[in-house]
């Protein structure tokens, strides 16, 4: 059963929350492209996004869509936060006018801080370089239809483990599940917060990778607009056909988007460079976070995909 309103970190979620928003996702998948559900008729998300998106704020636009309920955007520059409003009186504004609210923002734990004053439902879409839970449960949507499972799992992420919020959210959820083993290739500076460390926790060597046959390779990019500089360190880390050459059959190369020269485009078409699989399960899993967050957890469709 379905309890939560707030969406901030993936800390909040338990494994049966995860296991549940993954068995929403599988029921609303058939619905997800074609045609449009009534579960949320009437009800309204403010999607406000204070840094910009693609992926994120489209695809919860989509998933309301589909839901049947409707959407009133907040994106900046266009608004009177150009007079000189601030962030947490637009936020309480949006709120007059919706039911549940999705947040991106730049700044670190923000989320937190407007969840205090604010009634409604809210959703984490990106706090800063903290995290990214949305992203989170569609990457293990992903992991648990391309692999059939989130357990004894070893994942290789490569890029910008410091600010990359996605790889911190994934990792902590992925943490729930056991087995799981992280292997992290970074430049020096860019490694994994300290905090985000463990024993089931490795630094490697891009060359080291192969010899792991790992199930998983999460590629990012390095998070330029979160550094005062970047000196240009050698990024070294693309993944092209000669490192698909290397690794196993059965691996996944999964990225977030949006790329730079992390996946060369030449291994698009290999069947284990997934993702754009990874961009149209985040409408899916977003569809069934704002289903369970309005409290239709009992009108879902019955027929879920058979996997
Ligand atoms: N993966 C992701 O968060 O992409 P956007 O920044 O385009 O939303």
């Amino acid at each position: 059963m379905w309890d939560k309103k707030k969406l901030l970190t993936i800390d909040e979620l338990s494994r049966k929350d995860i296991e549940l928003i993954l068995e929403t996702s599988g029921i609303l998948e058939p619905h997800a492209s074609k045609g449009k559900l009534q579960l949320c008729r009437g009800e309204i998300l403010a999607n406000v996004f204070f840094e910009p998106s693609t992926r994120t704020e489209k695809s919860f636009q989509a998933a309301m869509h589909r839901l049947g309920g409707d959407v009133i955007m907040h994106k900046d520059p266009g608004s009177s936060r150009e007079k000189g409003e601030s962030k947490l009186d637009t936020l309480r504004v949006l709120e007059q006018y919706s039911d549940i609210m999705a947040v991106r923002d730049p700044e670190t734990y923000s989320l937190q801080q407007y969840a205090e004053t604010l009634a409604l439902p809210i959703i984490n879409a990106g706090d800063g370089s903290n995290e990214h839970p949305t992203q989170a449960l569609l990457d293990l949507y992903t992991v648990l239809k391309e692999k059939g499972s989130m357990e004894n799992l070893s994942i290789v992420f490569t890029g910008d483990l410091k600010f990359g919020r996605t790889v911190h959210s994934l990792i902590k959820a992925l943490r729930k599940f056991p087995g799981n083993r992280f292997f992290g290739i970074s430049p020096e500076t860019l490694e994994l917060p300290v905090d985000l460390k463990g024993g089931d926790y490795e630094e490697i060597l891009f060359e080291d990778m192969y010899g792991i046959r790992p199930d998983i390779v999460y590629a990012t990019r390095i998070q330029k607009e979160r550094m005062v500089s970047w000196a240009g360190e050698k990024f070294s880390y693309e993944i092209n056909n000669d490192v698909l050459r290397k690794l196993p059959s059965t691996a996944r190369i999964m990225h977030p988007l949006p790329r730079v020269n992390e996946l060369n485009p030449e291994i698009d078409s290999d069947p284990r460079v997934i993702p754009f699989k990874q961009v149209k399960y985040g409408m899916v899993v977003r569809m069934a976070l704002l289903a369970l967050m309005l409290g239709h957890e009992k009108e879902l469709p019955s027929q879920g995909l058979s996997n």
